[in-house]
């Protein structure tokens, strides 16, 4: 029975998925902390702290649900651009493993409050390599105009002045698919280190998130190449020079084992484009459309001869509320069922309060997609 739209999440996915990533890691002297941004949805947070992942927070409220949800404090890294007072106090009080320092401001701020607080929380610079990466501008960090990072100079004179400063830290970007970009990051950062001081020494390396997803043919590729990433972060990084390499993957642990279950609600037929579907999901859902103009595979699970393209929108009083177009679908009519697939990262962790639209519930199932849809299409478990 179809009550509502609502979050699906395969946990027998997200458990493989897990397995993958860690026995990938465990190889190459590898440490996971999972993004806990991509999705904070308790039943998945219990999975993937249950698999033994570590956790990377960037507020004072994940850091908190990272507790909550049985991680250890010195499991737990932080990292954010613009800390407040009360977040930073919060972490240090809380014995956190590692925060990512943003800026010199920031790392000032950080040593007049450990003046005030006793605490075993180490500090991390995360630098900005300066290095571009094929993905969606509003999802690339790395590059030096971002707001996120120390400059390498500033790096090296902060770690002249605190040689307590325990390593670094770096995120170039989201959903990077050519592993090219991470062996060149690697290189950037092997560059980097041999710059150092030769008095100064760190035992601290962590070089973020950003490996992507296939969301064209998610089926067909349910769990991402941890391996090639990982080995590609160790091309010009080997375990002999850098024992444990920390990595803090988000998307690609979550992002394949969430989909998202809609309802057609009307049809339009407009003179100026292709028939358009308007669902009861959308950006309050799910941003990644409107705001990046993202591209989810989308499916219809009832039986039809004929196909036809369509433009599928959200509910919401946006026009950029918009799945996109040119969907080739079997004939939609009104109070068919359709799938919005690849959405466990950065959906219901980026999900809007906008028009007031009642919050969607969240199933978590252990089962894969195809087996819950039954031949009729109102049958869903
Ligand atoms: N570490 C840091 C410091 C980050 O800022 C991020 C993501 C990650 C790790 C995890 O990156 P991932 O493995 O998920 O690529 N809302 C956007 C993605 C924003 C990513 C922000 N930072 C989207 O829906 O595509």
């Amino acid at each position: 029975m179809y009550n509502g739209p609502y979050y699906r999440y395969d946990l027998q996915l997200l458990e493989r998925t897990i397995k993958v990533a860690q026995e990938a890691a465990q190889q190459s002297g590898t440490i996971l902390h999972y993004a806990i941004k991509a999705n904070h949805e308790e039943p998945i947070l219990r999975k993937i702290k249950s698999g033994g992942m570590n956790v990377d927070c960037v507020s004072a409220g994940e850091i908190k649900a990272a507790l909550e949800n049985g991680w250890n404090a010195n499991q737990i890294v932080f990292a954010g651009s613009g800390k407040t007072i009360r977040e930073i106090s919060y972490a240090l009080e809380q014995n956190i493993f590692v925060i990512h320092c943003e800026s010199v401001e920031e790392y000032h701020l950080i040593q007049e409050l450990k003046q005030h607080i006793t605490t075993s929380t180490k500090v991390a610079l995360r630098l900005n390599p300066d290095l571009r990466v094929d993905t969606h501008e509003n999802i690339s960090t790395g590059e030096k105009h971002h707001k996120f990072g120390v400059s390498p100079q500033e790096a090296l004179e902060l770690v002249q002045l605190d040689g307590s400063i325990c390593g670094f830290h770096v995120h170039v970007g989201s959903q990077i698919l050519d592993m090219t970009y991470f062996v060149s990051l690697s290189k950037k950062i092997r560059d980097f280190i041999d710059a150092l001081p030769s008095n100064y020494s760190f035992d601290y390396l962590n070089l973020g998130g950003g490996l992507g997803i296939d969301y064209e043919q998610p089926e067909r590729n349910p769990i991402p190449n941890f391996e090639g990433w990982i080995n590609a972060i160790r091309t010009h990084l080997p375990t002999s020079l850098i024992e444990v390499i920390r990595l803090e993957p988000g998307r690609s642990i979550v992002g394949q084992c969430g989909t998202l279950i809609g309802e057609v609600q009307y049809m339009k037929h407009l003179e100026t484009s292709m028939p358009l579907a308007i669902l009861d999901i959308g950006m309050t859902e799910l941003m990644r459309p409107a705001l990046y103009g993202a591209r989810h595979k989308i499916s219809a699970h009832h039986e039809a001869f004929n196909f036809a393209s369509y433009r599928i929108s959200g509910p919401s009083c946006e026009s950029s509320d918009s799945f996109g177009s040119d969907y080739l679908l079997p004939i939609l009519k009104r109070g068919d069922l359709v799938t919005v697939h690849s959405t466990g990262a950065y959906g219901s962790s980026m999900r809007l309060n906008y028009n007031l639209k009642e919050t969607i519930p969240s199933r978590f199932i252990n089962r894969p997609l195809e087996t819950c849809f039954k031949a009729r299409n109102r049958k869903v478990a």
